[in-house]
């Protein structure tokens, strides 16, 4: 662990003495980021939301970090210019390593726009441990859905730089996980996350 990227150079990391290993023996599973990626719309907090409830049933220990709560908070001070949402996920990443290292599976729900960013979050932790998992959904069926009412408000101009309207997605080029929800249930979809991280050894049951 180093301090690579700290602005001064007169900060020192310092080594914890209880390590993820010794958390992750304590809850009885690995840590994991679960990163969610997908248009406005596209079902992220709702899987995330749903992923999460089936592996706390299973005793594991989860949180989820989402777009738009943490845009009320931490990341309050921040718009949806691309230099925006590039900090915007570059603090989300670092959040989620966090709960890496707290030995937790980390569920984020952002729409994670730039593969770049997403690969730069890949980056900072143990290969393996980073699950970018694609919410795969057509913007017109997104727009049909438009829960919150903000495509329309995209299409008018009311909202600018609005993702897949008039700023772009790049889709994930090679996910650990796809999922449609358009044709996918719920539940269809949870169970193709869970078989994923069985499948990694994140979870034993
Ligand atoms: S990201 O691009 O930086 O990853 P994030 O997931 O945090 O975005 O926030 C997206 C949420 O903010 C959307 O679900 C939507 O509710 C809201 N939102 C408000 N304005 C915009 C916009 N211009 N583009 C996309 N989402 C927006």
């Amino acid at each position: 662990m180093s301090d690579k990227s700290a602005k001064s150079s007169n900060v020192v990391w310092h080594q914890t003495t209880v390590e993820r290993t010794m958390r992750e023996q304590l809850n009885g599973h690995k840590g994991a980021i679960l990163w969610f990626t997908g248009l406005s719309g596209s079902g992220k907090s709702t899987l995330a939301n749903a992923v999460e409830g089936k592996l706390h049933e299973l005793g594991v220990r989860t949180y989820v970090l989402d777009g738009d709560n943490i845009r009320h908070g931490l990341c309050g001070d921040l718009g949806f210019s691309d230099a925006d949402r590039v900090e915007n996920i570059r603090r989300i990443g670092e959040v989620a390593k966090l709960f890496l290292e707290a030995g937790t599976v980390a569920l984020t729900a952002f729409i994670s726009p730039f593969q770049a960013d997403r690969d730069r979050v890949r980056g900072l932790v143990p290969a393996g441990d980073f699950f970018e998992i694609y919410c795969q959904c057509d913007l017109a069926v997104c727009e049909e859905r438009d829960v919150k009412g903000l495509y329309k408000k995209a299409r008018s101009g009311e909202i600018p730089e609005f993702t897949g309207i008039s700023s772009p997605y790049e889709a994930p080029e090679k996910p650990a996980v796809v999922v449609d929800t358009a044709k996918n249930t719920l539940s269809e979809s949870v169970d193709i996350v869970l078989v994923a991280l069985r499948k990694q050894g994140v979870i034993s049951n």
